[in-house]
């Protein structure tokens, strides 16, 4: 066996055994191309080999292309050549599924002559994820061995085939349940006595009809919320079936290598590498994190509701804490409804929410909690009652019980100042609905211990939420950004600019809403108060658009009105009479102003506070900044992040 390469080649009689091993995920590297062409062209050379055995080392076949080459121009030898030699071969290739089969990787194994899989194989062409299409004849090989039914959802809407799946729909030839290899090395050598099955490029496909595309077109386009490789995925698709599998490929792989060097590509790509990168902070490496089993929480409100669900779906037993026996009831039954929701979405059976819900005891007071490795604090955003709520949990709970405050704006040092051990106090801050939102600020206190922020990172993964280490400055990283975001935009509509031009320009941008109608979603009233008790402190905060529509009594939404005006149970904006009448004095005439525009200037303002908080080391760097606007704040994905996008469009 030659030990030293990423593809590893043995003899067993007449089978050949090719294992890809790269690690981490098998990726198919330079390196591991010119060794794949240099082990084609010896076995087919060896007339003693009948056959070929191609596996992937460790539990996964091949997790795809080397997605770090992608910045550079694409090198020789090139992955679909390399297929086609496969797919032409003298001697059947059978692709020996071990586990994920992932873009390229899916694609090797659709080129090989079979494919016989493990119990955890699974086949996916994940490419859109990273705004690009399959390149290696994925659109093309897939429709023509499963059908354009079941191939258009794994090529354009992410979804995989599990090893039954791929038995029932013939993708597979047998599944293997023990002894993989050797299993696969005997079905090889009894196979390969068969003629060469036809090659999967040359198979029929069959037109579906012009129903099943213009559906197809139509939900594609919806879930792809403006970016493109969903749709190009399906055209690829539909041209290999209208105009054969040749001009199919060669569209293919025009369209991968365009959308390749797309900013949208490179956005989404740096987004890949930062999630992961995320989730282990240099600063951490070789530090242990402490065990967490029992959880408790602080207020059955909004966030406590909402953090106690995440627990409970991440496997975790909830303690909950309300303050009195209504308070509990109700954020209970608040509780019941998100698992119900979530069952009505698919998310799990209404079993399942059971078994999760059952994990939860609610209690009054904090006297229950002594047990907890870690407690969550979300009661009211008052200083006063927080340091009681952690004076108290001191008191009551475990001396090594890790204490963390959900606190939004509160300084936590003043929170946590009358706990002892200060090693064991943090910040976590959750998003909104917090079962949901995937960003996790970790709030780092002078005096955290290593091991407790490691516990941090650690629940975040855990919760499959994006972990973002934040110093402490008011709002921390997000919502010290949304404000810079929303005193540009305030000013701007001083200065003239329609609001609601402001809000159909970052629509347009990719964001699900302006900043408008997301203040009138969530409220006007949270921060005018936050402002209020600031001026109360003797604070110079002078009066914003937002206050003179709160004192007129336009909250958003729940008054019928903010910004816009609602209608009785409707949440669609519109034009605001009132409104108009109430900020006249405020603006100026009315000034025109071009999306691009408003996109750029909005966009620096988030930058250029991003610019300042990595200068006061509140965060650890750009990728942290755009993971928090990302995953917190609805950022358009395919855009990267303001810090990202600022840097891209840099003129
Ligand atoms: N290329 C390069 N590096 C990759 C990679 C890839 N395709 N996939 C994963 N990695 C790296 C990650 O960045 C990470 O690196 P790090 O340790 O330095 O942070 C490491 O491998 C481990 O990755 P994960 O932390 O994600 O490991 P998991 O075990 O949680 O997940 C996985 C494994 C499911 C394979 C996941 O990594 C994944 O989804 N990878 C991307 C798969 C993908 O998108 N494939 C298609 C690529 S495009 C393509 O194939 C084009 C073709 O059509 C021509
Ligand atoms: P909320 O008003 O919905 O809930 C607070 C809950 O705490 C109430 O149910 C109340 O009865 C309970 N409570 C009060 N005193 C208590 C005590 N002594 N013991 C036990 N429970 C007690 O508030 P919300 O929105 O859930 O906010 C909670 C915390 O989370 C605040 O610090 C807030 O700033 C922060 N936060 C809020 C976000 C949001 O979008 N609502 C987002 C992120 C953080």
């Amino acid at each position: 066996m030659m030990s030293d390469l990423s593809v590893k080649l043995e003899r067993r009689g007449p089978v050949a055994i090719a294992t890809i091993d790269n690690p981490p995920v098998n990726a198919l590297g330079l390196a591991v191309r010119q060794q794949l062409v240099r082990v084609i062209e010896v076995l087919e050379a060896d007339d003693t080999v009948r056959a070929v055995v191609l596996t992937g080392a460790g539990s996964l076949f091949v997790g795809g292309a080397d997605i770090t080459e992608f910045d550079r121009a694409a090198e020789q030898p090139q992955l679909p050549e390399l297929l086609e030699r496969i797919e032409r071969a003298c001697k059947p290739w059978f692709a020996a599924v071990n586990g994920l089969a992932l873009g390229g990787g899916a694609e090797l194994a659709f080129a090989c002559h079979y494919r016989l899989v493990g119990p955890t194989a699974r086949f996916g062409l994940p490419e859109i994820n990273l705004g690009i299409i399959p390149g290696a004849g994925g659109t093309q090989r897939l429709p023509r061995l499963v059908g354009v039914e079941n191939a258009l959802p794994v090529i354009a809407e992410n979804r995989q085939i599990d090893a039954s799946g791929a038995l029932e729909l013939g993708l597979a030839e047998t599944l293997i349940e023990n002894d993989f290899v050797e299993a696969a090395i005997a079905l090889a050598t009894e196979m390969s006595v068969r003629p060469l099955p036809t090659p999967a490029l040359a198979l029929q496909v069959t037109d579906p009809g012009e129903a099943f595309w213009a559906d197809a077109t139509a939900r594609i386009r919806k879930a792809a919320k403006g970016a493109s490789a969903p749709l190009a995925a399906l055209e690829a698709l539909r041209l290999g079936v209208d105009r054969g599998a040749p001009e199919g490929l060669a569209f293919e792989r025009e369209t991968f290598l365009r959308l390749r060097a797309s900013d949208e590509a490179a956005a989404l790509r740096y987004l890949f590498f930062a999630e992961r990168s995320a989730l282990r902070p240099p600063a951490l490496k070789g530090v242990t994190p402490r065990r967490i089993a029992s959880t408790g929480v602080v207020g059955a409100g909004t966030m406590g509701v909402g953090i106690t669900a995440a627990l409970l779906n991440a496997g975790y037993e909830v303690t909950l804490s309300e303050r009195d026996g209504a308070s509990l009831e109700r954020g209970l039954k608040a509780l019941e409804a998100v698992f119900s929701a979530q069952a009505k979405r698919k998310m799990h059976t209404v079993e399942e929410g059971q078994t999760r819900l059952a994990r939860v005891k609610g209690v009054v007071g904090l006297d229950n909690l002594e047990n907890c490795d870690l407690v969550i604090e979300a009661v009211f955003e008052d200083l006063a009652l927080k340091q009681d709520v952690f004076g108290k949990l001191e008191k009551v709970c475990r001396t090594d019980t890790i204490l963390a405050t959900n606190t939004s704006y509160i300084d936590p040092r003043r929170i946590g100042e009358g706990i002892a051990a200060q090693e064991r106090f943090i910040g976590l801050h959750f998003f909104s609905p917090a079962q949901v939102m995937k960003l996790l600020e970790i709030i780092s206190l002078p005096g955290t211990a290593a091991d407790v922020l490691a516990t941090g990172f650690e629940l975040a993964k855990r919760l499959g939420k994006v972990p973002v280490r934040s110093g402490i400055c008011e709002g921390f990283i997000g919502n010290r950004i949304l404000k810079r975001y929303r005193v540009e935009a305030e000013f701007m509509v001083r200065n003239g600019v329609d609001f609601a031009a402001i809000d159909a320009a970052m629509r347009e941008f990719g964001y699900a809403m302006g900043p408008f109608e997301m203040q009138d979603m969530a409220g006007l009233d949270v921060s005018f108060l936050n402002r209020e008790a600031a001026r109360a402190r003797g604070e110079q905060i002078p009066e914003t658009l937002g206050d003179i529509l709160v004192r007129a009594g336009r909250k958003g939404q729940k008054t019928g009105g903010g910004w816009y005006d609602y209608a009785p149970g409707d949440r669609k904006p519109l034009p605001s009479a009132e409104t108009s009448h109430l900020l006249a004095e405020a603006r100026t005439a009315p000034k025109a102003a071009e999306p691009k525009e408003i996109v750029a200037r909005l966009i620096k303002a988030m930058a250029d506070e991003g610019r300042l908080i990595l200068e006061e080391r509140i965060a650890d760097g750009p990728e942290a900044i755009d993971l928090v606007e990302v995953h917190g704040y609805g950022f358009p994905r395919t855009k990267g992040g303001p810090m990202f996008f600022s840097y891209r469009n840099a003129s």
